[in-house]
Order: C-alpha cells, then structure tokens, then sequence
C-alpha cells in the first residue's frame, strides 16, 4: 500500500499537521473571500454526529464571517467583554466556595482579569477574521465534539494556505446569549458554537513541538 504516491502525500500531510499552531498575532492583511470559502468548505467536510442530529432537511451546520470593523463585529466586540465579565465573576464567587477549584481555576481567573484590563477577547477585534460555526443541538448533545472536528479541518486548511489561525473558545459560552445569536440570525438555544480568528501570520512560529510518541503509548496485549 505504501506506494510513492502515499508518500507523497504524507509528506505534505504530516508537514501541515507540523506546522497547524495557533497563530495569535496578525498584519492588518486581510484575507481574501475565496480562502475563507475553502476554509469553511474543509470545515463542512469534517464529520458530524449523524446519529445525533437525525434527518433534518435543514442542514445541522452555518458559518458566520465577521470582518474586522464591521458593525455586527462591533456589536459582538462588546456582547463577548460582557460575557468575560460575566464568567469572571461566577469564577470569582466559585473559588471563594471550593478551595480545589481555587488551585485549578487559578491561571484561568488571571487570563479572564488580563482579557477585562486590555478590553478586547483575543481575536475578536484583534483578528481581520472572525469566524463562528453553529452545530444544531442534537442527541446525545455531542455538538461540541463535532465542532472540534469541524475547528481542525479549517485549522490545517489555513495552515496549507498560509494563514493563521487561532481558537476563540469563548464563543461557545455565547451560544446562550439573545442578543448574540440575533446577531448571527439564529434562535438562542437550539445551536452550540465555536469559533476562531483568522489572518495572515505577523510572525512566524516553529513546527509543534511534542514529547516522542512511544513515551505517551502503551501498546496492550
Ligand atoms: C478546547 C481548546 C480550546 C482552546 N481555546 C483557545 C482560545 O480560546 N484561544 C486561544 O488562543 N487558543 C485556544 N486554544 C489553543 C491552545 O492553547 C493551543 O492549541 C495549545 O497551546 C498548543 O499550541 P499550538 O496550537 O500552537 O500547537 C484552545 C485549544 C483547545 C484544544
């Protein structure tokens, strides 16, 4: 099976799979319309829970792209700083209660007060791209597994373009937000989201870095 063909093709596979990181910082280059497309298009290609969603005739996916600058960007800038506030003080009220989730939320709760200092969430608004993906709520509710899946697609398809990308995990707490999904044209409730921010690379970082994997495996009899 392992024919020059397949090697080939596992050359540029494991390279991308290498050189995927999350890429924080950008130009004020904006991407064009077209790789955003093939990014959403590697996004729609990624499996879904066909058991979970059933045989609804309305499609169980919807990407939403918000550029930089725009009015419904503006509007979801502040609906997200909101939203920080918000977990920011369930956290703070949850680890004066648990001292366990005082030692593990820690570093957590000093990200959320560096995020409310610098008043912006990391890529929304420091992104020329913004993205958000919707999974309709199935069951089991396994929307946010597929999310994931659907995130790595459009990640290694932004690394085979060039691009950067980062995660914005923060956008699956909005999925409950009104004024969020009205935004996006979507009933609040009925989709769990994810999203991510996209650009061009204003530095350029070093292929992942992982321990071997034979130290992280346990082949069993
Ligand atoms: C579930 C999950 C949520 C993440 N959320 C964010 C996020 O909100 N913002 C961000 O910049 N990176 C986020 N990351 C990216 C990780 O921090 C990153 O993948 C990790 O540090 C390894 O770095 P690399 O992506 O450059 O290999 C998230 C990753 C995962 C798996």
């Amino acid at each position: 099976m392992c024919t020059d063909i397949f090697e080939q093709r596992n050359v540029c596979l494991d390279q991308i799979l290498a050189e995927r990181r999350s890429y924080r910082m950008f130009t004020s280059e904006v991407p064009d319309d077209d790789a955003i497309r093939r990014i959403l298009h590697a996004g729609l290609l990624a499996p879904f829970a066909a058991a979970a969603v059933g045989t609804s005739k309305d499609y169980f996916r919807r990407f939403f792209v918000l550029r930089n600058g725009s009015a419904s960007l503006n509007a979801v800038k502040s609906l997200a700083m909101d939203q920080v506030a918000v977990m920011a003080q369930e956290l703070k009220e949850g680890m004066e209660k648990n001292p366990a989730l005082r030692e593990r939320a820690g570093s957590f709760a000093d990200r959320l007060s560096l995020i409310q200092k610098r008043g912006l969430v990391p890529g929304i608004g420091t992104a020329p791209v913004y993205i958000v993906v919707a999974e309709r709520k199935g069951f089991p509710p396994v929307e946010l597994q597929s999310l994931a899946h659907c995130m790595e697609n459009m990640w290694l398809k932004a690394t085979a373009l060039g691009l950067g990308f980062h995660l914005v995990s923060i956008t699956s707490q909005m999925s409950r937000s009104a004024e969020f999904c009205s935004i996006l044209g979507i009933p609040a409730g009925e989709w769990e989201l994810m999203g991510c921010a996209v650009g061009v690379p204003a530095d350029e970082l070093s292929p992942s870095i992982r321990p071997p994997v034979e130290d992280l495996t346990r082949w069993l009899d």
